[in-house]
């Protein structure tokens, strides 16, 4: 790997301030999804380092809270400019890992670093209340207080950006973390930490550990130190985390699956729906939690839609991330690649038609994009997150049709409506059981903006000013003897 700046390659873990690696020097493979090839090794540390880092974190936390919120956004601003000026040695670690195309993870990178200085700005703006009191004599006074130190768990589909959309609002509040990065993709969160720590993040502010999920995770939540879990992921493991976190009543953040509708009705503007599903559905090769999975087409427009959506899926180049003019990297593991050709084989054996595609190639974790027609909602892909490069359209007439159908799921996180009339546009808005609605936008993630699901898609929010509040205790004083 080329990088102008080697140390940012680290093969240790950030804790306390210090790089560290295993007592018995233990370690795990970082692999490249594209080629197999071994990238790096990171150390396998456990329950012990956890434990390290939890304490050091507590020990950090109330100096690093103490500071006025203007020196915390000192350094978090140093932090994002950092983050922007190594964009393209990030890119760089984070296409190798990850396999996204180079230009995506750049996109990531932008994206990672807006949230770092929108919660340096937001630092600013913990604010309470003055309420007028129930006694003459008395206010009540309502203050924000940070939560403490947070464990924080992180996927790998986006390796940058799911990290500081959790850092940058915990510092910002006055937190500290203890990190878990996905396996697959640990080597851009501890680059993120290098910076953060020439950025100025106290030493055991922030702290990065890889190794045996079972017993990091066990420790983040077993500890009474640890306030706050923020996870994402899987439906299943956010579960997990939850039942683990009940004996010391932590507050959860859970980011979990989506099973995102795309509906296009008949007055859609049909080439600004084709450029939305182009985004909600191929982005990161469909491995996002707001991806498209059911796109839901009226009837009067769906042969004309599905043609005019084959020519674009057409275009798309599947490669290496490092070639110029991919447009999809390989899916992340051999697991994945089963599990998308599942969902595709399961949807052909009922009867949805493969519009477009080409085979995928065996041995490789590439997926080449494909288009099913006449999909029913039997199908696998109608109740299950595909996280793939799939389309599938299903047919409807009626808009409370489409949007029953929509909403039979347990999943809420994202969902997607294109139509012209303003009045359909709010009764999707407002009937859609999500946490977030697309109307006629097919990428809705900002930092500006509140993510995150309802049902069993998770809990809280992150982005925009919902996300620090997430990191933020509410204390009542009552100020009597005025
Ligand atoms: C996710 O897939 O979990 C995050 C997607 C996004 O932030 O756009």
């Amino acid at each position: 790997m080329k990088l102008n700046d080697p140390q940012l390659l680290k093969q240790a873990c950030y804790v306390a301030g210090n790089w560290v690696t295993a007592i018995d020097d233990a370690c795990s493979s970082v692999t490249n999804p594209s080629t197999g090839e071994l990238i790096a090794t990171v150390p396998a540390l456990g329950k012990q380092e956890t434990s390290s880092a939890i304490h050091a974190a507590d020990k950090a936390q109330g100096d690093w809270a103490a500071r006025t919120a203007k020196e915390r956004a000192t350094v978090l601003r140093r932090w994002y400019e950092l983050i922007v000026e190594n964009t393209e040695d990030l890119a760089t670690i984070l296409t190798s890992e990850q396999g996204k195309p180079l230009a995506e993870a750049k996109g990531e990178i932008t994206y990672a670093a807006s949230f770092v200085e929108w919660y340096a700005e937001e630092a600013k703006r913990a604010y309470g209340e003055l309420i007028p009191s129930h006694k003459p004599d008395a206010r009540i006074l309502v203050s924000k207080q940070p939560i403490g130190v947070v464990g924080a768990i992180t996927p790998w589909n986006f390796p940058a950006a799911m990290i500081t959309r959790k850092c940058g609002p915990a510092f910002a509040a006055g937190c500290a973390v203890v990190l878990k990065p996905a396996p697959d993709t640990p080597l851009t969160a501890l680059a993120l930490a290098e910076l953060a720590g020439r950025a100025g993040i106290p030493a055991g502010l922030f702290s990065v550990i890889t190794g045996d999920a079972v017993a990091i995770g066990g420790a983040l939540t077993e500890s009474p130190t640890v306030k706050k879990i923020s996870f994402t992921g899987s439906t299943g493991v956010g579960k997990l985390l939850m039942s683990q976190s009940a004996d010391t009543v932590k507050k959860l953040a859970l980011e979990l699956g989506g099973n995102a509708p795309f509906i296009v009705c008949d007055d859609a503007d049909l080439d600004k729906a084709i450029d939305g599903v182009m985004i909600a559905k191929f982005r990161n090769a469909g491995q996002t939690c707001i991806c498209a999975n059911r796109i839901y087409v009226h009837n009067s427009i769906y042969d004309e839609f599905a043609a005019k959506l084959v020519d674009r899926v057409k275009a798309l180049k599947v490669a290496d991330g490092f070639e110029p003019g991919a447009n999809l990297g390989p899916l992340i593991n051999a697991a994945a690649v089963e599990k998308v050709q599942a969902h595709v084989d399961d949807a052909q054996a009922k009867g949805a038609k493969l519009a477009y595609g080409e085979p995928q190639p065996e041995g490789t974790h590439f997926f080449p994009p494909q288009v099913l027609t006449e999909m029913d909602d039997t199908m696998r892909i109608a109740t299950e997150e595909t996280f793939g490069p799939v389309a599938a359209l299903f047919r409807f007439s009626d808009d409370a049709d489409v949007i029953r159908r929509a909403n039979h799921t347990s999943s809420g996180l994202a969902a997607y409506a294109y139509t012209q009339s303003l009045s359909r546009a709010f009764k999707f808005s407002e009937a859609l059981e999500y946490g977030m609605v697309g109307i006629n936008e097919g990428l809705i993630s900002t930092e500006a903006a509140p993510f995150g699901g309802v049902k069993e898609s998770g809990l809280g929010r992150e982005g925009a000013r919902q996300g620090m509040e997430d990191f933020l205790e509410t204390k009542y004083t009552l100020m009597g003897g005025l």
